[in-house]
């Protein structure tokens, strides 16, 4: 049936309007945001609070007339704090907290850097709607690399060690005690890192056949004093080299997966008969309409413009994409060669699953 607009419900209308204005209002403080984070000036402000736009461009050498907007358009959207009186700008500790505390898992700096990857990719992505091709992971812009790593690895540093590995059975004390884990789509190695420095009896082999996360794993590896117990290899989910390992993990990858199934093959085949595989994915419910929700929106939509593409970007091209829920994760799961599925932990945007042979 095509729409009449005469049949148009002025207060839904008004009411869709005020929500959608407030998204734009959204979109434009995300891009103000990650401009100062870009020129670290959130962490200049939190220095010198309160201080004027002047006193501002003193320290850091940026022009004031620029920067009176740029902290305009932050005291209007709530960002920082703005005292008409003594005409100075400050942070409060939240505010600093969200834009400024690096490594903090409040920090959203990461989390925009990646949406402003989509940004900078629409014109690749819009295409693929036409093409039906896929778009790999490697053909995004950097900052979807580092947004991920930067907003990933808070979160893991608070959950993996202390919740979620206990959360398997058996599976703290065998790292305890030296064991070999796989860390398969490892990316920038936060993960892989983390559980190295937490069991440094273990032995911990990260695979991502992103070349260049490869590269800076290794990198971050030698950085934080582990590159003894982590061996970092450029190679697909399907094609890992090694048997027996007593744990195999995945962060955030499987769905990015053009193959989840065969990469859940591979890894049976890789695990010791006793051994666990650890898949951490989004949070999801198993219904679309369970996920119609802010987080929801956040999910889909990155799914739309970097999971999807990403999957049909490889052999297969299953496009599960990133609210696929536990049900559906099972199902690969199963059909992967995994009889035992339980749901080991969840955050509020994570789903810890335990797969056993
Ligand atoms: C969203 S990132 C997550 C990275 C990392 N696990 C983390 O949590 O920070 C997905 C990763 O999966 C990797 N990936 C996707 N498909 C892959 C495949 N078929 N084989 C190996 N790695 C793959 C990508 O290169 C990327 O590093």
């Amino acid at each position: 049936m095509a729409i009449r607009l005469t049949d148009i419900n002025e207060s839904k209308l008004e009411q869709l309007q005020g929500k959608v204005m407030g998204d734009v209002a959204g979109s434009l403080g995300l891009l103000i945001a990650y401009i100062g984070d870009k020129l670290d000036l959130y962490s200049a402000l939190a220095e010198i609070s309160p201080a004027t736009s002047q006193e501002l461009a003193d320290s850091t050498g940026m022009d004031e007339r620029y920067l009176r907007e740029w902290l305009s358009a932050n005291a209007a959207a709530g960002y920082v704090n703005y005292d008409p009186t003594a005409g100075k700008f400050s942070l409060s500790p939240e505010q600093a907290v969200i834009f400024a505390a690096e490594g903090h898992p409040a920090c959203m700096q990461g989390f925009f850097q990646a949406v402003m990857s989509a940004y900078v990719d629409e014109p690749k992505l819009t295409e693929v709607f036409r093409s039906g091709k896929g778009l790999p992971w490697s053909d995004h812009s950097p900052c979807l690399f580092c947004g991920t790593e930067r907003f990933f690895r808070p979160m893991y540093a608070m959950n993996l060690v202390d919740a979620w590995i206990p959360s398997l059975e058996g599976v703290r004390e065998k790292l305890q005690a030296g064991a070999k884990v796989a860390d398969i789509g490892c990316g920038h190695g936060s993960s892989t890192i983390l559980m190295a420095k937490a069991f440094p009896n273990s032995t911990f082999h990260g695979f991502d056949f992103h070349e260049p996360s490869i590269e800076h794993a290794r990198e971050r590896a030698r950085a934080e004093g582990v590159a003894s117990n982590t061996i970092f290899e450029v190679v697909t989910a399907k094609e890992y080299p090694g048997k027996n390992y007593d744990l195999v993990t995945m962060f955030d990858a499987l769905h990015d997966m053009g193959d989840p199934v065969g990469a859940a093959k591979h890894i049976a085949n890789t695990l010791s008969d006793s051994g666990t595989f650890m898949l951490v994915e989004p949070f999801a419910g198993d219904k679309l309409e369970e996920n119609l929700h802010p987080l929801g929106q956040i999910y889909y939509s990155f799914s739309t413009m970097v999971c999807v593409p990403a999957s049909k970007s490889q052999e297969v091209g299953l496009g599960l994409g990133a609210q696929a829920g536990q049900k559906r994760l099972t199902e690969v799961l199963n059909a992967g060669g995994f009889s035992q599925v339980r749901r080991a932990a969840t955050t509020p945007t994570n789903l810890v699953l335990e797969a056993k042979l």
